[in-house]
């Protein structure tokens, strides 16, 4: 099917203008000859403005031509043509209303649209007779002016060294290339710099002040370039990340007055403070000297070993420390015995133990009647007699509290069955 055999799709084709082409179609598929050449004037067309696609070196003897937009010549895609004899033009599908084909071939375009840009295609149709005529067919790109772009940046205010920035080349134009521009020089190589793969986005991974900027982006089409203005990235003063001194790396249990430090030092950071994750503080005993960086606990009890943290700001972002855990020391608490039951028979085995709650874990001995046993938790007597009842006594201490505690427990042995209850009131 040939370019005007389809049915019509718009008013403008009219059935003369469908019968005229249709007798044109038969030199359809011959080869090409003349050394036509399509020029654009001017060849830099900005939107709004008018651009003549001259045609050069037109052959003699001409039954007409058509100008197609793209490459596809078809219905859909044809503009408009001129039938020399009867000096007719015919309007297509693609026809918007600006364009006008001279009968010297030139197709004039008014008040370009970004749309236009791209290729169009004309097609001459030689006179001849109906089997020998030939045909040709060129095409031409029709390029606008590029626009001037602009840089829009993820961030324009990056931490130095932490963030990663995206700068985008806009706008997004067809049949054009990016390029970028730093310190007005093309791209240094460098991993920190990457590419899209159409140039138009470029990555900075971790900004430092020598790749801060300026950027520029260029965009360029074969027949302009335009570039945009410079974009300086505002860097951000590294933060450094903060650390927690403590006067006292083992506090003891309610006694030691805690200073905690968040350093570094700067008037340009607030401090802030963290227990469990949550900003302190918690609890009014805290008190915050010197514009919190200094935090001092007037106490502390085991549980609340922490953990601590401190957070720097300055105003555009913050930064954590570790976490810091206290060691501390406390106890012993009273002692427990275990068993607690105290009434044993004759040859029953005594196994006893003792535990307090102590940090460090404590030092534990044991007294029956008030004489030293052992030394440690358990206190074991196999086959106890009536001579083991007495006041058993488990004893603790910490030496890094200087802390003691003791309890005590009366153990009871009953006599073994068959035997006197007192010896002495049962003579032989
Ligand atoms: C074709 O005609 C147009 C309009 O008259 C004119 O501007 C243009 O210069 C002509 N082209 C050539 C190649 O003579
Ligand atoms: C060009 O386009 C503008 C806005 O779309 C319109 O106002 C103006 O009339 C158009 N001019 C021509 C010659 O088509
Ligand atoms: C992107 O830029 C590089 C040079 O920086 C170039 O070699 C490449 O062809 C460009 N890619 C595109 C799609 O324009
Ligand atoms: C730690 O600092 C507090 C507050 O200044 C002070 O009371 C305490 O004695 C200090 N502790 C030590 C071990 O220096
Ligand atoms: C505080 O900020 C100023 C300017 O922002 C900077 O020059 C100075 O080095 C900073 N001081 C510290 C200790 O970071
Ligand atoms: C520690 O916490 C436990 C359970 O929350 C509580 O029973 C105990 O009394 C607390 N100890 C101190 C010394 O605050």
């Amino acid at each position: 099917m040939g370019p005007l055999s389809a049915p019509p799709c718009t008013q403008r084709i009219t059935w003369k203008g469908l019968l005229l082409t249709a007798s044109l179609l038969n030199f359809w598929n011959l080869p090409t000859t003349a050394q036509v050449t399509i020029e654009a004037l001017p060849p830099k067309v900005s939107e709004g403005k008018d651009v003549l696609l001259l045609v050069h070196n037109l052959p003699q003897n001409l039954a007409g031509y058509i100008w197609y937009k793209g490459q596809l010549m078809d219905l859909y895609h044809y503009i408009t043509s001129y039938v020399v004899d009867g000096q007719i033009n015919i309007y297509g599908p693609a026809y918007t209303g600006r364009e006008t084909v001279y009968s010297n071939a030139s197709l004039l375009i008014q008040n370009v649209t970004r749309e236009d840009a791209g290729s169009y295609t004309l097609h001459i149709i030689k006179r001849g007779d109906r089997t020998r005529g030939v045909t040709g067919y060129f095409t031409f790109n029709l390029y606008l002016e590029t626009p001037k772009p602009s840089i829009s940046s993820s961030n324009l205010n990056p931490r130095e060294g932490m963030e990663a920035v995206i700068l985008t080349c806009d706008p997004v134009a067809p049949d054009t290339s990016y390029l970028w521009w730093m310190n007005g020089q093309s791209l240094p190589m460098t991993h920190r710099l990457q590419l899209s793969e159409t140039n138009r986005t470029l990555f900075l991974l971790g900004v430092t002040k020598y790749i801060a900027g300026p950027y520029e982006c260029e965009i360029r089409n074969p027949v302009s370039a335009s570039r945009s203005d410079p974009v300086t990235l505002n860097l951000l003063l590294k933060l450094p990340k903060p650390y927690i001194t403590i006067n006292n790396s083992k506090p003891r249990e309610n006694k030691d007055v805690l200073a905690f430090t968040c350093e570094p030092k700067s008037e340009n950071y607030t401090y802030t403070w963290w227990l469990n994750g949550q900003s302190l503080p918690v609890s009014p005993r805290v008190k915050r000297p010197i514009e919190n960086r200094i935090l001092i606990l007037p106490s502390v009890t085991r549980n609340e070993t922490g953990p601590y943290e401190c957070e720097i700001r300055d105003g555009d972002g913050g930064m954590r420390s570790d976490p810091v855990t206290l060691n501390v020391l406390y106890g012993p608490d009273l002692p427990r015995i275990y068993p607690s039951f105290t009434y044993y028979r004759s040859g029953q085995n005594l196994d006893l133990s003792c535990f307090a709650d102590s940090n460090p874990p404590a030092q534990y001995s044991w007294t029956i009647n008030g004489k030293f046993q052992l030394s440690g938790q358990k206190l074991s007597i196999s086959q106890i007699t009536t001579k083991h009842r007495g006041l058993y006594a488990c004893s603790v201490h910490n030496s890094a509290t200087g802390k003691e505690s003791s309890k005590s427990m009366t153990v009871e042995v009953s006599a073994p069955p068959g035997i006197g209850r007192l010896p002495l009131l049962n003579p032989i």
